[in-house]
Parts: C-alpha cells; structure tokens; sequence
C-alpha cells in the first residue's frame, strides 16, 4: 500500500500521516524531512540560498525515488500540485492521493505565526496561493477529505473507510 497526503501548509498532512502509518503499520514518510536532509539544509534555507525552482527539482526527485515505494505514507509538501509530473509518480505502484481540505481560516490559525514556511510570510499572498491551489489539489487526489470541524481518530477513521 502507498498512500500520499496532499493539501495545504497546516491542513494536517504530518499530523494525520503519523496517526495513519501507526494504525496501519505503514512507514511514514516526511517528504520535506527527507528534502531537508539530502539537502543538508532547512527548507527556509533552500528557499533563501537556492530559491523555489531548486527547491521544486528537489520535490520532483524526491517523487520519483519514491515512485515505487511500498507500505508507506508520505506525508507531502503543499506545494507538490505546482509540477503535475510529482503527482503522476505519486500515483504509480498504485498509489492513493487524499487531499486535506482544510479552510483558510483554521490554517491561519495553527500556522499564521509561524516563521518557518517561507510563502506563509504574507497572509494574503498565501490566501491567494491556496485559492489558486484548491482546484488542483480536488482535481489530482483520488480522496477528498473534509477537516473542518472533526477530530484526529474521526479523520483517520473516514480515511481508513475510503482506501478499502
Ligand atoms: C510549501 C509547503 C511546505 C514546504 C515549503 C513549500 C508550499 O510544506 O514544502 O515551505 O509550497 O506549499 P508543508 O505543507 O508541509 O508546510
């Protein structure tokens, strides 16, 4: 089984992906974890020293050394629906895409103060990018999921539902 969780920054994505991964003896798997190590740098760092395009090539390699990994879940970065390609190899070794779909104003909330992601620095920037972002990510996944307004064990009992 590989499953991926896609959705925006603070939807939930590694929170929910640990909870899963533990409840079906998967491997979880922290996309930019891993991006982060390879690189030998922080993604702010990466974002600072090498811009976003590199950081991006980095997210596309990630993907396909992953294409065909098996009882897994990663947990990807928010902006993996920005190169089609990523997704494509998301979904090969028959692959299961879910989408977070969380609203903007309970993103803000868990992650409007933090300092770490470099485009949640201007809050309507961001607003914008996630608006612009929303199709793509309901368009991509095989399984949308609704956040709002549920608790952990509540989600990862929907998502374990729909991937039987
Ligand atoms: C990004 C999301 C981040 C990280 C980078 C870019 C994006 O991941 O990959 O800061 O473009 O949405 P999270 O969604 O885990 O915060």
């Amino acid at each position: 089984m590989k499953i991926t969780l896609i959705g925006f920054m603070g939807s939930g994505k590694s929170t929910i992906a640990k909870k899963l991964s533990e409840k079906l003896n998967l491997k979880l798997i922290e996309m930019d974890k891993m991006i982060e190590k390879k690189a030998g740098k922080t993604i702010k760092g990466i974002f600072a020293q090498e811009g976003e395009i590199a950081f991006r090539q980095m997210e596309i390699d990630f993907a396909k050394e992953y294409k065909n990994a098996d009882n897994v879940v990663i947990s990807a970065g928010g902006g993996v629906v920005m190169n089609k390609i990523i997704l494509d190899y998301f979904k090969e070794n028959n692959g299961k895409v879910i989408f977070l779909n969380t609203c903007f104003d309970e993103i803000v909330k868990r992650i409007g103060h933090d300092s770490s992601r470099p485009l949640f620095q201007d809050i309507q920037k961001a607003k914008e990018l996630f608006d612009f972002r929303q199709n793509l990510y309901k368009n991509y996944a095989d399984i949308t999921i609704e956040t709002d307004q549920k608790e952990i064990f509540q989600l990862i009992k929907e998502i374990s539902m729909k991937i039987n």
